[in-house]
């Protein structure tokens, strides 16, 4: 799958509840970021959910280079 819009150059701190599912934009074109806004209608591109296993908070790629989406993993430092 293609990778979506680069909307920053960090990661996006959010603060999750245990056994909530999110869904990450991963298409860069929400306005809701990180999260899934529905404006990927009509691209290749959907949100990809998850789960918290736990109270506490994420890190979510705001570049949308990450390779273990929905989740920073450092690429960011590249760009
Ligand atoms: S708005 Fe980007 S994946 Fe839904």
């Amino acid at each position: 799958m293609p990778k979506g819009k680069c909307v920053s150059k960090s990661p996006v701190a959010v603060d999750v509840e245990a056994g909530k599912t999110y869904g990450w934009c991963s298409c860069g074109l929400t306005q809701k970021e990180p999260f899934c806004d529905g404006s990927h209608k009509g691209t290749e591109f959907h949100p990809i959910k998850f789960t918290a296993e736990a109270d506490g908070k994420k890190y979510l790629c705001g570049c949308r280079q990450t390779a273990n989406e929905p989740f920073c993993d450092g690429a960011h430092k590249g760009l």
